[in-house]
């Protein structure tokens, strides 16, 4: 399934644009993925605060409000500084489930002053969902909430 990124980063730079709500820009910006990502059952954002993952703007069911860094697949890409494409979540070790639908999963660490702020979340029910080319255009739209998160 080929998704427009670009389209994607350009409407989110839109809607943040002189926006200096932090809280704000991240609850559109997890509305967007969740309007034009298909095949979809999670979007949304991990901040970090001291060691644990704390739970951020979203769309899906409800979700586990702490993560400590280290676990799962969120809690390893924030701990790695490295993003995480997962081809089924039951092959990966520790992966926590919050919804039991959610089969692949891909994590972007963000960024603020240089240092890690936290993540971005996304979960599909279908084994496979993310391939390296939604990878790619995930970092084009997670370029653009760098740009406006506080350190
Ligand atoms: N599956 C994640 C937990 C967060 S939920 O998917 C929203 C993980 O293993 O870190």
């Amino acid at each position: 399934m080929e998704v427009n990124y670009k389209f994607i980063a350009q409407r989110l730079v839109g809607l943040t644009d002189g926006v200096p709500y932090e809280i704000s820009n991240l609850a559109n910006a997890s509305a967007l993925l969740w309007q034009h990502l298909p095949d979809i059952n999670w979007a949304g954002f991990y901040k970090l605060e001291q060691e644990l993952l704390v739970l951020g703007p979203f769309q899906g069911k409800p979700a586990c409000v702490r993560i400590a860094l280290g676990k799962g697949v969120c809690g390893t890409a924030a701990q790695q500084d490295k993003p995480q494409l997962v081809y089924n979540v039951h092959d990966f070790p520790g992966h926590i489930a919050c919804d039991s639908a959610s089969n692949a999963e891909v994590v972007i660490p963000l960024h603020a002053g240089g240092k890690i702020w936290g993540v971005l979340d996304i979960d599909s029910p279908t084994v496979g969902r993310f391939t390296p080319a939604d990878l790619a255009g995930l970092e084009q739209v997670a370029q653009v909430v760098e740009g406006f998160l506080l350190p």
